[in-house]
């Protein structure tokens, strides 16, 4: 019995009636997040024995590809799935067209071999662009007018995914914003025989003033200009369809939006356009924003955390990559 009378206002229709007890809410809860949808981008640098704290990343770490290995193997056994990796290149291993990047020996395709003979379980998401490789921090060749070039980029990129295929990626992720990348990719992988390295494609990238903290883990902040040559307008959603369809149409296995918290809509469009598994990039100025609320006592970090990446998920993303995956699986546990 209620404390309310009968009246002729009395509701019919009471939907709290199903929110009352959290076995209910359980049970009509739309959205679950689980470990299984997290991939966890990780950064890899030189040297032995090092771990070194990105300022502007609490709680993230540049690792040595010894202590990588290790916290890696530690992540597998929590459950996570997949990483995604980064590499800091040394200064002097730059150049103008980030030849680097496909150098069998490189520190990417080492890291690759490491991980696949330590964790073999574990999916290993490599990076496809230059920006770690060049001189000029841009994710593709520039001419003497400061232009970025496409198709030259592009072949430089195949070689690129091709290498890290070699040396056993699962999964390459070109998140350079080139055009026709995907098909030039795919084909490369094809003809060396890779037929069934993926390709995460990371189609509608916006030009984002959240990837701050990211360049700073990397070093590979632009040293002139921006990438809005290649990476999206913040004000476009009708174009994500659009890059998203030539990269379905070019052999994508996986469709990306980044970033995801300012791109909650854009998420939904995708899920509603293709039938493909989508991803989010959950970047790192999202990442630094939360941290530096709970640093200051300002936020409940784990709720924050969860009901965050919760809304990517209720926007429509399957996976998402995210800088708080040990936590949540910590958490999840
Ligand atoms: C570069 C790349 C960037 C990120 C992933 N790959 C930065 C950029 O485009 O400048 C950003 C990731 C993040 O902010 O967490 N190809």
């Amino acid at each position: 019995m209620s404390s309310e009378n009968l009246t002729p206002t009395t509701p019919v229709h009471r939907p709290r009636r199903l929110r009352r007890t959290a076995t209910l809410r359980r049970m009509v809860q739309e959205t679950t997040l689980t470990v299984d949808d997290l991939i966890y981008p990780m950064f890899v640098m030189e040297g032995e024995a090092q771990k070194v704290e990105i300022a502007s990343m609490p709680g993230c770490y540049r690792y040595s590809l010894d202590l990588l290995v290790t916290e890696i193997a530690e992540v597998s056994r929590l459950g996570i799935n997949a990483i995604a990796l980064f590499p800091v290149i040394p200064e002097i291993k730059k150049d103008d067209t980030g030849t680097e990047s496909y150098n069998p020996e490189g520190l990417v395709q080492r890291t690759i071999k490491a991980i696949k003979q330590a964790v073999p379980d574990i999916l290993v998401i490599t990076d496809v662009a230059l920006d770690p490789f060049t001189t000029h921090g841009h994710d593709g060749i520039v001419d003497e007018n400061g232009v970025i070039l496409n198709d030259p980029t592009v072949e430089v990129l195949v070689k690129m995914a091709v290498s890290q295929a070699e040396a056993g990626s699962d999964m390459v992720a070109p998140s350079d914003m080139m055009d026709g990348r995907v098909g030039a990719i795919r084909r490369g992988l094809d003809a060396a025989g890779y037929f069934d390295v993926r390709i995460l494609a990371y189609s509608a990238k916006y030009a984002s003033a959240y990837y701050g903290p990211f360049r700073d883990a990397l070093d590979s902040a632009p040293k002139f200009g921006d990438k809005k040559t290649y990476q999206m307008d913040a004000a476009n959603a009708r174009e994500a369809i659009k890059e998203v369809a030539l990269d379905i149409a070019e052999g994508a296995d996986i469709v990306m939006v980044k970033p995801a918290l300012a791109y909650l809509d854009i998420i939904r469009k995708v899920r509603d356009y293709t039938n493909l598994p989508v991803a989010a990039y959950n970047v790192s100025g999202e990442y630094a924003m939360i941290k530096a609320a709970a640093q200051n006592g300002w936020i409940d970090e784990k709720k924050v955390i969860l009901e965050t990446l919760t809304s990517m998920k209720r926007a429509g993303a399957d996976l998402i990559l995210t800088y708080f995956a040990k936590e949540v699986a910590l958490m999840l546990l």
